[in-house]
């Protein structure tokens, strides 16, 4: 079965066809980040204008790469939600016509499920990896997740203020090194291990809640007290931020596994992109016999195949509740 996935919403403008819910036969993704840019951070209105004329372009060439004609799409997915309103009516109203035009169901995706299925692309999903724990963590969202099986998601617990890829933006921004933050402070950390400066991360024990506002709040104090001095360093600033940001995140994600007795964490969101987590979490859940699954780097950022591929398996529940 080939499904026709489309994802619109942020600034990533992206279109897929996946094979029986994991074989990715073509995935195309165009960005408007550099419209963005000069102003630290997306600019909403300029996404969905932008939305408008990229998605003529990614869907007809996601088509033409994977072989597939439109006659061929057994089924259309879409992202529903969550996103920024303009930018995903784009993909709905799109994925709509074209699925009333073929006369081929449409099938709505939620955006956060869709970067825990991420895992499951390019490798035959198997049953086995269930119950899992899952942790997104993206620019909008950091939020940990029973997860009974492919389609059953249930929330334990998310951010009570800023998401954990948005704490990298805003660092970032702090420290004037351009948007978006994450991978800049990811490969400058590289060069600054330190003990010498230390941040806090809201730890909110006992809660699968997260808080990330405050250590981006400290990481401002410190250089406004600290950027005239000769010692005062980027790279040291960016490790010790990450360094606890990171340690957070790996806590609160083997607790979740421990406490609701499961032994597979997936991780999702442009965050797992993150090489001090994809190190770090993997080290510390072995300790308990949990094994820990990234999607690859172009699958954890925003992208259409994780809509297509969890949208087989609405689609397959949906076809069989209809029987029954
Ligand atoms: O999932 P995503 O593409 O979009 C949302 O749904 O939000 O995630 C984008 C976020 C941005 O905040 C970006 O700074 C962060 O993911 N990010 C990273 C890394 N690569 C991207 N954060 C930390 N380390 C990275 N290597
Ligand atoms: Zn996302």
């Amino acid at each position: 079965m080939k499904i026709l996935g489309i994802e619109t919403s942020c600034d990533e403008t992206a279109a897929s066809i996946v094979k029986d819910g994991w074989q990715v036969l073509s995935q195309v993704v165009a960005t408007s980040l550099k419209d963005h840019q000069k102003y630290g951070g997306i600019i909403p209105e300029i996404a969905s204008r932008r939305q408008m004329e990229l998605i003529q372009v990614v869907v007809p060439e996601a088509l033409k790469k994977s072989g597939a004609s439109l006659a061929g799409i057994d089924c259309v997915a879409v992202t529903q939600s969550p996103g920024l309103i303009g930018s995903l009516l784009v993909g709905v109203a799109y994925a709509r016509a074209l699925s009333f035009a073929l006369a081929k169901p449409l099938i709505e995706v939620d955006h956060i499920e869709a970067h825990l299925y991420a895992n499951f692309l390019d490798r035959k999903p198997a049953a086995r990896f269930f119950p899992a724990v899952g942790l997104v963590v993206s620019g909008g969202h950091t939020s940990l997740y029973y997860v009974k099986n492919f389609t059953d998601y249930k929330i334990l617990g998310q951010t009570r203020d800023d998401a954990a890829g948005e704490a990298f933006d805003k660092v970032a921004r702090i420290l004037e090194l351009g948007y978006p933050g994450g991978p800049i402070i990811d490969r400058l950390a590289r060069r600054g291990k330190n003990s010498e400066i230390r941040f806090s991360c809201a730890e909110l024990a006992d809660s699968f809640e997260f808080s990330f506002s405050g250590i981006k709040t400290a990481v401002l104090h410190y250089k406004q007290r600290h950027e005239k001095l000769p010692t005062f360093s980027v790279q040291k600033i960016a490790y010790a931020f990450q360094d606890s940001l990171v340690a957070v995140l790996v806590k609160k994600s083997i607790a979740a596994c421990l406490k609701k007795k499961v032994k597979t964490l997936l991780i999702g969101g442009g965050v797992a992109a993150n090489s001090a987590l994809r190190e770090r979490l993997p080290r510390a859940a072995a300790r308990h016999d949990i094994k820990v699954f990234f999607p690859p780097p172009p699958f954890c950022l925003d992208n259409a195949a994780m809509i297509a591929g969890l949208g087989y398996h609405l689609s397959q529940k949906s076809s069989r509740s209809k029987l029954g």
